[in-house]
């Protein structure tokens, strides 16, 4: 088969490297790729965005399959196109992918469904927001309706704080016509962690817990990245709270989609807060996380292009993924200044001479190439990962292979797994 990965995350990295290795694949592109997405597969100058630019590539190079990697283009029905033009893809539709792209659509499909979330109330008006929210209880979540590249939330301390968040976001449109629309919901305490699933329209799979880092700071302090690193499993989803974030969130949320004729087909991720009275959503994104599908590849034993396929062709039941026991994690190294303002074309030196270790892949998120040299395109350039019997000791192997990268412009965080030592 011919397929073609759209994106140039450490997440699509992470998804070439596993179908390059399919029997299945014969062909493997990415449009646009990266540096280290380039061992892979043929990189296609095409941006992620360009929708005909890439229905017009996916023709000429035959593709049989088309795997989308982040969600502009999902919501913007990238699926929708492809089909259109006989292409298959793996995602949801448009239609389907307003459950990321509309977090008041999302928020009402919980209350209509009994779906656990935090309690919320949605506004166009600054007024009538401020009103609401100098009744309420501090903390208080402030949301972008849209998306806004996971900066459009704004946890307040105040009501001062929460009532510039609406100001910044629905008045001055800090976030476009992302922030039309805000949602203001109820704090929720408790542990986050995110439970993904493939989804066929009507069956799914659950993958393996994972938790993500998405401070930039230690201690998970200052401001929200993309995510600064991610494991797997997660310990605080025990099997009994599986068992009910399978029935109470996922099975919901598959039948309500199909309930509302939205039918979901690809990922559906599942960010949760654990507190209390157990799992409720704090979000739902259309696709595989990143950094979280780094560790989750990593852990796949299974052939990952056939269940892509049975999900898109609606035959998930029974279908069944078969796993690593170990544990996996994903450390992200990122520019200096990231989630702000940073350098570009900064160089990264030394990944030609890591050790060569089958349970490490030092994913990349950020780069391109320059002759030998790798240079830094983004804010998150690369995502280590490392696979072993416990988090502790994948952690350990992580920091070991950062201390050989030699990138005087990079930083990481240097406690990602840190709840897993205080369990
Ligand atoms: P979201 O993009 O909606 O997942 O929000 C981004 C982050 O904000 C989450 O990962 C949480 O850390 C935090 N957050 C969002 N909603 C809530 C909430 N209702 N209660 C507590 N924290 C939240
Ligand atoms: N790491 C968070 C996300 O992919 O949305």
């Amino acid at each position: 088969m011919n397929i073609l990965v759209v994106g140039s995350g450490g997440r699509e990295h992470a998804l070439c490297w596993k179908i390059a290795a399919s029997p299945l694949c014969t062909a493997l592109y990415c449009a646009p790729g990266n540096a280290g997405i380039a061992q892979e597969a043929e990189c296609l100058p095409v941006k992620a965005g360009d929708i005909d630019g890439l229905v017009a590539k996916a023709q000429q190079k035959a593709i049989d399959l088309v795997v989308i990697g982040p969600e502009e283009p999902l919501c913007a029905g990238l699926v929708d196109r492809m089909e259109a033009a006989g292409i298959a893809a793996f995602g949801p539709n448009a239609d389907a992918a307003i459950l990321e792209g509309s977090k008041g659509f999302m928020k009402d499909l919980c209350a209509k469904y009994d779906i656990p979330t935090a309690a919320y109330r949605r506004f166009t008006d600054t007024a009538e927001a401020k009103a609401f929210i100098a009744e309420k209880d501090m903390p208080i979540v402030v949301k972008a309706d849209g998306l806004a590249a996971g900066k459009g939330v704004i946890v307040a301390q105040s009501a001062d704080e929460a009532e510039a968040a609406v100001t910044t976001i629905l008045q001055d449109r800090a976030f476009g016509s992302a922030g039309a629309e805000i949602i203001v919901e109820e704090f929720l305490e408790g542990e986050e962690a995110s439970i993904l699933a493939l989804v066929d329209g009507e069956h799914f799979v659950m993958l393996p817990s994972v938790q993500d880092h998405k401070a930039v700071g230690e201690g998970d302090t200052g401001p929200n990245t993309g995510g600064m690193g991610a494991y797997s499993p997660a310990p605080i989803v025990t099997d009994a709270l599986t068992d009910r974030i399978r029935k109470e969130i996922m099975a919901r949320t598959v039948a309500a989609m199909a309930a509302e004729g939205r039918p979901f087909k690809g990922v559906l991720y599942a960010g949760l807060m654990i507190g209390p009275d157990g799992p409720k959503v704090l979000e739902f994104n259309i696709r595989f996380g990143d950094p979280e599908c780094q560790p989750l590849m990593m852990r796949l034993m299974s052939d990952l292009l056939p269940a892509l396929i049975a999900a898109r062709d609606g035959e998930l039941k029974a279908f069944d993924l078969r796993w690593y026991a170990e544990s996996a994690m994903t450390v992200v190294l990122a520019t200096k200044g990231y989630p702000g303002d940073y350098e570009r074309d900064t160089e990264i030196c030394g990944l030609d001479t890591l050790p060569d270790d089958p349970n490490t892949v030092v994913f990349h998120a950020g780069t391109s190439r320059d002759g030998d040299r790798i240079l830094t395109t983004g804010g998150r350039s690369l995502g280590v990962t490392t696979l072993a019997p416990t988090i502790t000791e994948a952690q350990k192997k992580a920091y070991a292979v950062i201390d050989a990268i030699d990138w005087p412009e990079g930083f990481c965080r240097r406690d990602i797994g840190w709840r897993v030592a205080t369990r």
